[in-house]
């Protein structure tokens, strides 16, 4: 953290919620040309859950992680001073983190989504930790949450077998720089591979013959699963290398691992670069699959909930995924 800010950020509480309908990968097996065994030994996925009640959507499931959040503090919503909701399956393309101000009744609140697909958690943890470290915010919520099940091509094999649902929560709050708990973060995007993994619009037709305009849909998940896992084992390690490097930390003082939940294999893949025991791999993809956004906040809420993670612990935060964007936050961990 720059010697500029004003004071230090702190996580306070945090929430997860999933859809009850689970979907294994035998189920999956009748849907597509797979098997349990292929899916297991290459992504470390044995089920995950689907949004598949019509009235239910991604925002019930922030809602919920939220409520969780703020119960567990017993903190009032009107504290809240802003809501970074990172989800790229919004309800609404303006922007659904309104609907989440709404429904938690955060009303002194200013909220916006925020858009950067698996990266999306880390990089709202670095946004509200601005504004906290500025002094302009108190108290922050930050909900990665996604349904990428409703964009999913269900006759895709290499990425229907990937993705879950879900929603993770987080409340940052301002303290002292002393007790400071993000103590550093390395982001980066490279353009030129966005095409390697998109959810992108596609032009259909023109809705009038007189009028020159072309308009159109979204399209599914497109991936080159191959590429966006090289890109991922060589990055995401260097990433935290800069990132432990500029805090004169190396990667023998992280006590765990907290990477986006994409592929046992790489979250392996990624400890191994930098020498740190499997054991310190925190992962619950064979659960729940890879929940986009929602999968780093959900996973933290689980370890925190197991007691896993002890006071001045560092906790190394990486996401990555669509841009390709990807980026780290070290934490040192300051509540009991
Ligand atoms: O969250 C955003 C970030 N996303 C990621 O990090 C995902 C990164 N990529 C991956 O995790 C892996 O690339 C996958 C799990 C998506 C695929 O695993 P892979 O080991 O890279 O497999 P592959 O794409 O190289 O395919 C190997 C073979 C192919 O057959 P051939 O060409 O060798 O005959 C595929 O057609 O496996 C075949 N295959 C499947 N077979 C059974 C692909 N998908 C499946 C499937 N079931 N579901």
């Amino acid at each position: 953290m720059k010697s500029s800010a004003k004071q230090g950020s702190l996580i306070v509480s945090t929430g997860s919620a999933v859809p009850d309908f689970t979907i294994n990968n035998y189920q999956i097996s009748q849907i597509v040309e797979t098997s349990d065994e292929w899916i297991l030994a290459r992504t470390g996925i044995s089920e995950r859950r689907l949004l598949t009640d019509y009235n239910h959507s991604v925002i019930d499931l922030a809602v919920e992680a939220s409520k969780q959040a703020l119960e567990k503090i017993d903190m009032d919503p009107l504290k809240i001073d802003l809501i970074i909701l990172a989800t790229s399956s919004p309800n609404d393309l303006f922007g659904s983190a309104s609907q989440l101000q709404a429904k938690i009744k955060a009303f002194n609140a200013v909220a916006f989504d925020l858009t950067a697909a698996c990266s999306g958690f880390v990089i709202a943890l670095v946004t509200a930790s601005q504004f906290l470290q500025t002094g302009n915010y108190n108290n922050i919520l930050i909900v990665g949450a996604d349904a990428l099940s409703k964009w999913t091509n269900w006759s895709d094999r290499s990425t229907c077998i990937l993705f879950g649902d879900g929603a993770g929560a987080a409340i940052l709050q301002s303290c002292s720089l002393q007790n400071n708990e993000i103590l550093g973060f390395h982001l980066s995007t490279d353009g030129n591979y966005s095409d390697q993994l998109s959810l992108a619009y596609q032009n259909q037709y023109s809705p009038h013959p007189s009028l020159k305009l072309a308009q159109g849909s979204f399209n599914y998940i497109q991936m080159n699963g191959r590429e966006v896992y090289k890109f991922a084992i060589s990055k995401v390690p260097e990433s935290i290398l800069l990132c432990l490097n500029s805090l004169n930390l190396s990667a023998d003082d992280v006590n765990w691992l907290l990477l986006h939940q994409a592929n046992d294999r790489i979250l392996k893949a990624v400890a191994d670069k930098l020498s740190i025991g499997s054991d310190k791999i925190i992962s619950n993809l064979n659960k729940y699959g890879n929940t986009s956004a929602a999968s780093i906040p959900l996973v933290l809420d689980q370890a925190l909930s197991e007691n896993k993670i002890s006071k001045g612990d560092i906790v190394v935060v990486s996401g990555f995924g669509a841009g390709l964007t990807w980026g780290t936050v070290v934490l040192r961990w300051m509540s009991d």
